[in-house]
């Protein structure tokens, strides 16, 4: 997919803004708070639904305004156009359209825009704790999978039924000990399904990261990825949780939760054998982040056909110059991507293909100095 124009209003610190982009690069500079994140923040509506930062939708609309309004004009890879509207007023209501069409809730826009995007929480990715990881893998292959979020949906259903009974037992109440049954056939089931699909998901994954960080470094670092099921390190099956379930029981009864399943799974990661979370340094921990996600935009694009818009918060702090023009290069001609920088020359000027805005104080300008504020 490519956004070709993006018009904001009332948006953050955007008072009224009209922007042209590039197929290419879209690279953002400015100094620090004044509105590069927001601009991403925005696109990235259209995708999501609602903004990756917040959920207090007044948030977004300027101060002093009553109303927030966005258009995206773009094109998918196949060349049909598009146009994207989506206006929140502060006391909460929410308007969308696509094509002029009216849309009942915000979440009928989902999925009609792939995107994948990096933001500062996501440096944590590789070496942070577990939950951020299985987030990841669960995200991704629930945009390129139905099968997996029906899975998913309803192992999480599964786990807080059987939860809640658990906790009742264990503040004083009778266990009932024929619904545990039932709770822990249903989370043997249901668990083990959403095992499979990440282990499958992760496969693809590895593998794709793997290219791109041997892309970016250009030279091959041994990259690995693999799951790590919490409950039986020697199979993941719906046996192996079963038979873990019956051998939390005791516990489980006293501390009124599940103890175990695929919500305290791993995924660990290595370069050339090492442990990213115990050995790798700062940088490499973020190009492997941004790698990660590279490696889902190629997902979703070889599932779905569409390639996702990229948007990169801040990718480039931390990371060297030679690494920083690996990524550039393994970006440039794949995707369409945005990239905010508080550095101007993360993209010297004599890169083909970018279209570069500096931003102040909610104004963005082409280098050349013409204002695109309307
Ligand atoms: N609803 C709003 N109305 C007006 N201004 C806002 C609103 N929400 C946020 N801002 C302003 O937007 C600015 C932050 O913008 P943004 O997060 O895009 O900064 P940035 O350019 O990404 O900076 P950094 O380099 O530090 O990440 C702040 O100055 C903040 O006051
Ligand atoms: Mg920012």
């Amino acid at each position: 997919m490519i956004i070709e124009r993006l018009h904001l209003n009332s948006y953050r610190n955007i008072k009224d803004v009209s922007l042209e982009f590039s197929e290419g690069f879209n690279f953002i500079t400015g100094r620090n708070a004044q509105g590069k994140t927001n601009l991403l923040e925005a696109i990235h509506i259209f995708s999501l639904g609602r903004s990756f930062r917040t959920r207090r939708t007044t948030e977004l609309v300027r101060f002093g305004s009553e109303h927030f309004f966005l258009r995206l004009i773009g094109r998918s890879d196949s060349g049909v156009g598009f146009r994207l509207e989506i206006g929140q007023e502060r006391s909460g209501r929410t308007r969308l359209s696509i094509n002029g069409k009216k849309m009942k809730g915000v979440s009928e826009i989902i999925g009609f825009m792939p995107s994948v995007i990096f933001t500062s929480r996501d440096v944590e990715l590789s070496s942070g704790q577990p939950a951020g990881r299985r987030t990841y893998l669960d995200y991704t292959a629930a945009q390129v999978s139905p099968g997996f979020l029906a899975d998913l949906k309803e192992y999480r259903q599964v786990l807080k039924q059987r939860n809640s009974l658990l906790r009742s037992a264990a503040a004083g109440g009778t266990l009932d000990e024929a619904q545990l049954e039932v709770w822990d056939e249903a989370l043997a089931r249901k668990g083990a399904s959403v095992v499979t699909g990440r282990i499958e998901m992760l496969g693809v994954i590895a593998e794709r990261a793997r290219d791109i960080f041997t892309e970016v470094l250009g030279r091959e670092d041994g990259l690995e990825l693999e799951y790590r099921c919490s409950y039986d390190p020697e199979g993941c099956g719906e046996d192996a949780l079963r038979a873990a379930l019956l051998a939390a029981r005791e516990s489980e009864r006293r501390r009124g939760y599940t103890l175990a399943g695929p919500h305290y799974d791993e995924v660990t990661m290595r370069i050339d054998g090492e442990e990213v979370r115990k050995y790798a340094s700062q940088g490499r921990r973020r190009l492997l982040a941004v790698v990660l996600k590279l490696a889902q935009a190629d997902v979703i694009m070889s599932r779905r056909g569409e390639r996702p818009v990229v948007l990169l918060d801040d990718i480039f702090s931390e990371l060297d110059a030679g690494v920083v023009s690996g990524v550039r290069n393994m970006l440039s001609d794949r995707y369409q991507s945005f990239i905010t920088s508080p550095r101007g020359d993360d993209f010297p000027g004599d890169i083909p293909g970018v279209v570069g805005y500096k931003v102040e104080n909610g104004v963005f300008r082409t280098p050349e100095g013409s204002s695109k504020a309307s």
